[in-house]
């Protein structure tokens, strides 16, 4: 298939490129390169040998993103990853949340319908669950419970979006994937996250840390009612999660489907920090502090959905995205900035 993949120099994205470039599809990415470089697609490029045509554009900007389509045409189907994703900034400016990642969504929902693409894979998140009633979370568990912030509305709006798409045109194969925590890089260590600034997230915190940049990690609450008092999630490689997309592409039928993309073993943040010790061989200085506003005890997936109907599971361990995020920070310490 020719896909086109929203969102693709970033971080999922790159990642999701390879897999389906890997697969036998060929990728075009739409990318504005606000949260990540070209530099991604050049490596992408270098890794797998193929050529991939980028715009680098806004995908709300319609008649640039059509007359890539038709530059390309046929295109078969979308994967559509591209929007914004920082759960903080999205309470300090919901505003843009919506407009970025509402917009973009129905902009590329628009293009579809004209030009006769009728596969769309959605970039959704475990996020959408809210406060988890029952683990491990079933893509039947209930969405929107306490969704306390914008980032995950926008994620459970443009479901809903779609999903509505999809019942409305009979030929629109349409899934949405909920991921779990993403972590992990490319073995190659060529691709990986490049968070700007000081990291939200755990594993590129810890990464941070163990690299010297960083002094120490703060432990956000330590009395959780887990078996070692600190969160749990769940954290999945993204070469895993990437393949995830490429058995979702493969396996879309008419209708609309839901996902959840997790390896179903919870992990705690003292039990992340200890794996990260091991595969950088370095101590990693960690303090309590207080919970973080807004987060949950735990959360984890049940897989047996994408399992059963996908065929796709995961194979990498939490070792296994250690090793790999080491190997991308130690050779690529200013991200891809320093290329
Ligand atoms: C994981 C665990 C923290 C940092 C968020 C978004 C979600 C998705 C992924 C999508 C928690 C603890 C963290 C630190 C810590 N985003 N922690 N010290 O919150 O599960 O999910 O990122 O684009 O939508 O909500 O991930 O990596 O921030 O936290 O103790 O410095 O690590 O409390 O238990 P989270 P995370």
């Amino acid at each position: 298939m020719r896909v086109l993949l929203t969102g693709g120099a970033g971080y999922i994205g790159a990642h999701t490129a390879i897999a389906l470039i890997e697969a036998g599809h060929d990728v075009l990415i739409i990318d504005d390169m606000s949260g990540t470089s070209v530099e991604a697609v050049r490596r992408v490029e270098r890794i797998t040998g193929a050529t991939v045509p980028t715009l680098v554009a806004d995908v709300r900007d319609v008649d640039a993103l059509t007359a890539f389509v038709r530059e390309h045409a046929p295109v078969d189907a979308v994967v559509h990853l591209a929007g914004l994703k920082a759960v903080g900034e999205s309470v300090a400016e919901p505003v843009r949340y919506y407009d970025v990642n509402v917009g973009t969504s129905i902009a590329l929902l628009k293009v579809m319908a004209a030009e006769g693409i009728h596969t769309i894979v959605f970039s959704s998140s475990a996020t959408v669950y809210g406060t988890p009633e029952a683990l491990p979370l079933t893509e039947d568990s209930p969405t929107g419970i306490d969704l306390a912030n914008p980032y995950g509305k926008t994620k459970r709006i443009i479901e809903e979006i779609i999903s509505d798409a999809a019942a409305a045109d009979p030929q629109l194969r349409a899934v949405s994937l909920r991921y779990f925590n993403p972590v992990g890089a490319h073995p190659s260590g060529l691709i990986g996250e490049d968070p700007h600034g000081i990291p939200n997230n755990l594993m590129p915190f810890v990464s941070r840390v163990a690299i010297g940049a960083l002094p120490e990690v703060a432990v956000f609450g330590s009395d959780y009612d887990t078996p070692d008092g600190t969160g749990l999630r769940d954290y999945i490689h993204v070469s895993d999660l990437a393949s995830g997309h490429v058995a979702a592409l493969e396996q879309a039928s008419p209708g609309y489907e839901v996902y959840n993309l997790g390896t179903g073993e919870p992990v705690s943040v003292l039990e992340l920090i200890a794996a990260f010790e091991r595969a950088s061989g370095r101590d990693i200085p960690r303090r309590v502090a207080p919970r973080r506003p807004g987060d949950v005890a735990a959360t984890y997936a049940d897989p047996a959905k994408a399992q059963r109907e996908l065929g796709w599971s995961t194979r990498l361990t939490i070792d296994d995205a250690c090793r790999d995020y080491w190997t991308w920070q130690t050779q690529n310490p200013n991200g891809y900035a320093g290329a």
